[in-house]
């Protein structure tokens, strides 16, 4: 049966590790400069109802690298921007390409879309999760640290999709997480009671000095989402990754972002420059690791 990548949980523990190992052995292919076609003559159809740099380049140069084809599919060129069901675009693809990728809004469209495909689908960002980028940050963590059960991540921010997927990451991959927003821009308590069920250790604390007390990594995203409407920041401002706040997390901090950024509001453009390199390897990584799930994917 097709296995569908939709949020953390889709893959078992053991699948998400082959994933990651297989990732390592693509990236330094690609820095020896060695070419590996697993998927000449496949295709993904990659739909787009939100913009994207990172995951619309990293899926598609990630299946050329591979020997596949990638097909760019906006929702206003398509017949999905004239009102086509999500249910007859998947059976279409399904009889043209061996797997879909789909950013939109609602997390239900991407399930609905799995529902009705009979070839693997993958999560890139809803409104709920964004997981390749936490399988992919994962990836990053291990590379740096060397490990990633036990470690202490903070996250400073909104409580939307990249939290919700860090959360689920805790439960999957065994770091400690807190969760820092301002009140009112919490993570869903039923994503953070599940995780904390499936053996996840998560705070949630509205205090970001407390949150990042001898924290190994400190994680951010933008404060205001593709599709959101924030006109007053002034909540967030506390949360803001700067030099005072990581003064009180580990001395060899690790500062992650998974871009875009907006300097000056959730990063301090000084602590982004200091931390440049660690931030632009975790974008390198989405291409290593999603070469590496779609190879499982496609070829399973
Ligand atoms: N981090 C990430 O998903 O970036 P894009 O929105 O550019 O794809
Ligand atoms: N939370 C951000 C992530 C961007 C990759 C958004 O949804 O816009």
């Amino acid at each position: 049966m097709k296995k569908d990548f939709l949020t953390l949980f889709s893959l078992e523990r053991e699948e998400l590790e082959w994933i990651l190992q297989r990732a390592s052995q693509l990236k330094r292919a690609r820095q020896e400069g060695r070419i590996i076609k697993t998927l000449e003559g496949r295709t993904l159809v990659m739909i787009f109802e939100k913009p994207s740099t990172r995951t619309r380049l990293s899926f598609e140069i990630g299946m050329y690298q591979l020997g596949g084809t990638a097909v760019f599919m906006g929702k206003q060129e398509s017949q999905l921007g004239r009102g086509e069901s999500i249910e007859d675009t998947a059976r279409v693809i399904s009889r043209y390409a061996d797997a879909i990728m789909i950013r939109t809004f609602g997390q239900e469209t991407v399930e609905r879309l799995a529902q009705y495909a009979t070839i693997p689908v993958v999560n890139g960002l809803t409104d709920k999760y964004h997981p390749v980028q936490i399988l992919s940050d994962v990836f990053t963590i291990i590379e740096k640290l060397g490990k990633i059960s036990g470690v202490r991540v903070a996250y400073l921010g909104d409580g939307n999709n990249v939290a919700h997927s860090l959360i689920n990451g805790a439960a999957v991959f065994g770091y400690e997480l807190n969760v820092a927003t301002p009140e009112g821009f919490g993570p869903e308590r039923e994503i953070v009671e599940n995780a904390r069920e499936r053996g996840g250790k998560i705070e949630i604390l509205h205090d970001p000095f407390t949150a990042v007390e001898g924290a190994e990594v400190v994680y951010t995203d933008v404060w205001v989402s593709m599709g959101q409407d924030k006109s007053d920041l002034t909540p967030f401002q506390k949360f803001q990754v700067n030099g005072e706040l990581l003064r009180r997390a580990h001395e060899n901090v690790m500062v992650l972002h998974c871009l875009p950024a907006h300097k000056g509001e959730e990063i301090e453009e000084k602590v982004f420059e200091e931390h440049a390199e660690e931030i632009f390897t975790q974008a390198e990584n989405r291409l290593h690791v999603q070469k590496a799930l779609l190879e499982y994917l496609i070829l399973q």
